[in-house]
């Protein structure tokens, strides 16, 4: 009988349970966006998770959108992730990076020499910025020109490159939750009229030629795609969500991917202010390995994998707070809570101090 104590591979990815660490910003990188010692602890902890998906990870430097994060183009970056790689497997865990790009949630301030964001169109999202000198309403971006394209396209190769020389076990392209290709994935924000915008078949192109260049790099067995089809984080919708995710999964069928990672749910809000999607239908439609995540409970988690609707179930919260939420699972034992206060700030505090069971 299947449950979430089950192994399951993952294209090329073989993990030992179905539950996997959600990828959470944690903003505790070192200088230079360099990843610590300290994250390295903090991912050892959790390697009894069957996956570890890394926070979301810029791939080049025009990707940050929020201080302290992690990136993966520089050499220093990636000595600093073969540290965590490293910690993570001598602990018996698998770990694949997030790989990230913001887009227009961002802020000059963030950006190298101080220039625009980019976007697929000129559209300035609602809200403000966290920057290194406080919160700063977001500015309109720069719609990226279409020459630009192949230029992004090599800088997730890059990534890629970067994540496998870094040791990680796989890595998924972030694709959801309003960041740059979801910017281009949904029509709020995509009002292009060349060959990247209009037709659900155009604002899927570039993540199709991201996925199918990463896989020729990393190989298709070690590649995940993360999607939220009705997220309204980051200020962004789309028209006919349920027409436009079925036909991006389908698109997705034939590359082989290892896995999709799919955040049900829109925003923080409560599930009974969701936005409606039928889920089951992504998942009869595609027809690889299916991770699902957001506000799942042990419950809830083994259901969903006992019947059928998810191969996997992510976690986020209670992954942060439960270090070795794996043996809490099995042993039925009483959860600790998130310090809510210190998600982005506290150093160690709130990050590697979560009691772990007494033996
Ligand atoms: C965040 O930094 O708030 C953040 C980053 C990536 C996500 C979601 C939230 O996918």
């Amino acid at each position: 009988m299947t449950d979430l104590f089950s192994s399951l591979s993952l294209g090329e990815i073989r993990l030992s349970n179905r539950i996997v660490m959600s990828s959470l910003t944690r903003n505790r990188a070192g200088e230079g966006n360099v990843p610590t010692d300290l994250m390295a602890e903090y991912y050892r902890q959790r390697a009894t998770a069957g996956l570890i998906l890394t926070e979301a990870t810029p791939i080049c430097p025009e990707g940050h959108g929020y201080p302290r994060t992690p990136g993966i183009h520089s050499p220093e970056q990636v000595e600093g992730w073969k540290k965590v790689t490293k910690s993570v497997h001598d602990a018996g865990g698998k770990i694949a990076v997030q790989l990230w790009h913001v887009g227009r949630i961002s802020h000059p301030e963030l950006q190298p020499g101080g220039i625009l964001p980019v976007a697929p169109s000129a559209v300035r999202p609602s809200g403000q910025a966290v920057t290194y000198t406080g919160m700063h309403d977001y500015v309109t971006p720069r719609a990226l020109e279409i020459s630009e394209i192949p230029g992004l396209v090599s800088a997730y190769v890059r990534a890629a490159g970067n994540a496998m020389e870094a040791g990680f076990d796989g890595l998924e392209i972030h694709a959801g939750n309003g960041y740059l290709l979801d910017q281009f994935l949904r029509s709020s924000t995509n009002r292009r009229m060349d060959a990247y915008g209009g037709s659900i078949e155009n604002r899927a192109r570039l993540l199709l030629e991201v996925l199918d260049a990463v896989c020729a790099e990393a190989g298709s067995g070690r590649v995940g795609v993360r999607l939220s089809p009705v997220t309204t984080f980051n200020d962004i919708a789309d028209e006919h969500p349920q027409e436009t995710f079925e036909q991006v999964v389908d698109a997705l069928n034939p590359m082989n991917l290892a896995f999709l990672d799919i955040l049900q749910g829109t925003g923080g809000a409560p599930k009974e202010e969701w936005v409606p999607f039928d889920y089951e239908r992504l998942r009869d439609i595609y027809k690889g390995k299916l991770i699902l995540n957001n506000g799942y409970d042990f419950a809830s988690a083994t259901q969903a994998v006992k019947s059928g609707k998810a191969d996997a179930i992510a976690f986020g919260r209670m992954m942060l707070a439960n270090p070795d939420l794996v043996e809490r699972f099995k042993k039925g034992a009483a959860l600790n809570q998130p310090d809510y206060g210190r998600l982005y700030v506290g150093e160690e505090k709130g990050y590697t101090d979560y009691p772990f069971l007494q033996a």
